[in-house]
């Protein structure tokens, strides 16, 4: 049993129930649950906790739209991530719901502590939120008009609210963020929040009264609590604070906050400053991950172009995926998620070099020597004392680079001792030891020495893969042991143990077939039961208001003033005029020119940039990877209407 190293508190973000999750979503889930099974194995007391955000418009618009109550809406979502996360065997100790008694109850008494703390006071809010993002912002904070987190459009808000007194924190954030370089990481983001810290802090709108679907403010009940102000409580409401709190006194603060990097201003400004104000310890740290992006752009719900984890665990296995995850990216960065990228991490570092491993040294040890692991012989040599230094020299660079949460670093040292074993097969050829009688002292060594290594190397994968860690030791005889930690440090443990061959822990993939048939499964996908998510139904009055023209483009210019946008000259009937569209990711000028398009002709003028825009080209998002693009119409009648 290992030594009892203390207590780790560990914290993914409490997702949005707004749909099902998707890769993206799990990756976070998966290294957390790495990181609390590695410390629990390195002998920690671990607490992890996850659990879902409940609260905030974008809910109850959904669960309107779907005629249903939003408890109804998130009960039903929230069931399904649950259960993703039994499949994926997330090893979580707590699972936090914001719309639960003991949050809701818990979130009052912590805005009352704020209040009467003198930080929270009465106001007029006026500004642009961005609903799915459930964010506030000023005019100057946005970019080209639009929500500078996910670039969706913004609404502008007016309300009675109460603020908290974000800005008196201001000093001690920036104090915080500069003194103490490791309370938030990686550097760039650190260095972001420096910068956006000395930008000036505005005070916090932290209620709405728009719609009601939130926690109420105690001491206005015509006010919910702003559901960032509820979530980020979370990691200490799920602790039992204030009125029970065992757990809070025994794993506050939190080790580490895990979240993406758009949400790292969250965690690492108004939560702090939160905590602050209630005068409690701060997190230890605050870790900002990258995104998993598609070749398209970011995957996203509402452009039907997610990857769904479900569906690649049916198929390849939940620790195939995990390994993946864990291996191919790296902390801190973006990475491109593709199903062939995917299928060769499999193939090669799973299938070829860790399952050949395993099933050649089995297959050895049966056929040489009866199923039984040997033991050595006490003469050594140069390949002996390698392959031992290597494996059980791997433990310590598995443990500092998870201290940095580098997994695919901790994976590549493990991985170090495969390829290292399956080259000392190659060099020691047990087969051709096989062969004489003499020599089988010497074989005997090579086998144990073999069966050690993969004894180390299911120690130290086990907290990426716990099944085909136990599975390894299952064919390795290993049945009667748990895993320790310590062992991964020891070479010669294993004497006499009955080994037996199973099926391949992983099986070789047809990448050809596989990419085909996973290009299928896409398909197959979009029509059958992925449904679009789309803005509220209009009436038919509100349609027909609209007049739709075709036009014909005649010329096309970048804007002098915005990389975004494009200008166009358009000619409708006998008309032409000057139409402006954010497209100039999408297309280029002298592509657009000659083509005849649909234009929303009878809309309200507006200035872009300083240029008047008359109408609107009628461009679509893609749904299926995201990227903008056109059907430019092919005729028109006399009078400029299209023709169908
Ligand atoms: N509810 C808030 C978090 C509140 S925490 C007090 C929220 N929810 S979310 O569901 O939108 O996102 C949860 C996490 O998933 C975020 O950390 C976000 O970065 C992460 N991801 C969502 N899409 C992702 C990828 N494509 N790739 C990696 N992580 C991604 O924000």
């Amino acid at each position: 049993m290992a030594e009892n190293k203390g207590k780790y508190y560990i914290t993914t973000p409490i997702y949005y129930p707004s749909s099902n999750l998707h890769i993206g979503h799990t990756y976070c889930t998966v290294m957390a649950d790495a990181m609390a099974r590695f410390k629990r194995l390195c002998g920690y007391d671990v607490r992890f906790l996850t659990g879902t955000d409940e609260h905030g418009q974008k809910i109850q618009t959904i669960a309107e739209e779907k005629g249903v109550t939003p408890q109804e809406y998130v009960d039903e979502v929230v069931s399904g991530i649950k259960e993703l996360w039994k499949t994926m065997e997330i090893s979580y100790d707590d699972f936090i719901r914001t719309t639960e008694p003991r949050h809701v109850k818990r979130v009052q008494s912590i805005f009352m502590q704020l209040y009467e703390k003198g930080d929270i006071y009465k106001g007029e809010y006026e500004g642009m939120y961005c609903t799915p993002c459930e964010s506030f912002w000023t005019e100057s904070q946005l970019i080209d008009g639009k929500c500078p987190d996910c670039g969706r459009p913004v609404e502008k808000a007016k309300e009675e609210a109460y603020f908290f007194r974000l800005s008196k924190y201001q000093d001690r954030l920036l104090e915080l963020l500069e003194n103490n370089p490791d309370f938030l990481q990686p550097e760039t983001r650190r260095n972001e929040m420096i910068a956006f810290l000395k930008q000036g802090l505005e005070d916090l709108c932290i209620s709405r009264s728009t719609f009601n679907w939130g926690i109420p403010v105690p001491i206005d009940e015509k006010h919910v609590i702003y559901v960032w102000l509820d979530a980020l409580t979370n990691y200490i409401t799920a602790l039992g604070y204030p009125d029970d709190p065992g757990l809070y006194e025994k794993y506050w603060p939190v080790d580490v906050h895990l979240v993406g990097k758009e949400i790292v201003r969250f965690h690492s400004i108004i939560w702090p400053a939160m905590l602050m104000s209630m005068e409690l310890p701060l997190p230890k740290q605050v870790l900002g991950h990258g995104w998993l992006l598609l070749e398209g752009g970011k995957m996203s719900k509402s452009k039907g172009n997610v990857v769904d984890p479900v569906k690649l665990i049916e198929r390849y296995g939940i620790d195939a995926l995990k390994y993946f995850l864990l291996r191919e990216y790296t902390f801190g960065q973006d990475g491109v998620f593709t199903n062939e990228v995917m299928l060769k991490r499999m193939n090669y570092d799973l299938a070829n070099d860790l399952g050949n491993l395993v099933s050649r040294t089995v297959s050895m040890i049966e056929k040489y020597n009866g199923g039984r692991v040997p033991d050595p012989s006490g003469e050594t040599d140069a390949f002996d004392d390698d392959l031992k230094a290597v494996a059980v020299g791997a433990a310590s660079k598995v443990e500092a680079n998870m201290d940095k949460f580098a997994f695919n670093l901790a994976l590549e040292d493990i991985w170090t001792v495969v390829r290292r074993a399956n080259k000392y097969i190659d060099e020691t050829m047990p087969w051709i030891l096989a062969k004489e009688e003499s020599r089988k002292s010497r074989l005997d060594t090579v086998l144990h020495n073999l069966a050690e290594t993969i004894r180390i190397i299911s120690v130290l994968i086990y907290p990426f893969m716990h099944t085909t860690s136990k599975e390894i030791r299952k064919q390795m005889g290993l049945w009667y042991s748990d895993v320790a930690w310590e062992d991964a440090f020891e070479f010669s443990m294993m004497s006499g143990e009955q080994v037996k061959k199973g099926a391949p822990i992983f099986p070789r993939l047809d990448i050809d077939k596989e990419l085909e048939e996973l290009e299928a499964m896409k398909g197959g996908d979009s029509e059958e039961n992925t449904p679009l998510d789309l803005k509220p139904d209009i009436e038919f009055d509100d349609f027909d208001k609209i007049d739709f023209r075709v036009g014909t483009i005649l010329s096309a210019e970048k804007h002098p003033k915005a990389d975004k946008l494009l200008v166009f000259q358009v000619k409708m009937g006998t008309e032409t005029r000057q139409v402006i569209s954010g497209v100039a990711e999408y297309f280029k000028p002298e592509e657009c020119v000659g083509r005849k398009v649909v234009v929303v002709a009878n809309l309200k003028a507006r200035k872009l940039r300083g240029l008047e825009s008359k109408g609107m080209i009628m461009f679509a998002d893609n749904e299926v990877n995201g990227s903008m693009r056109c059907e430019f119409v092919t005729t028109e009648a006399e009078d400029g209407n299209p023709v169908t």
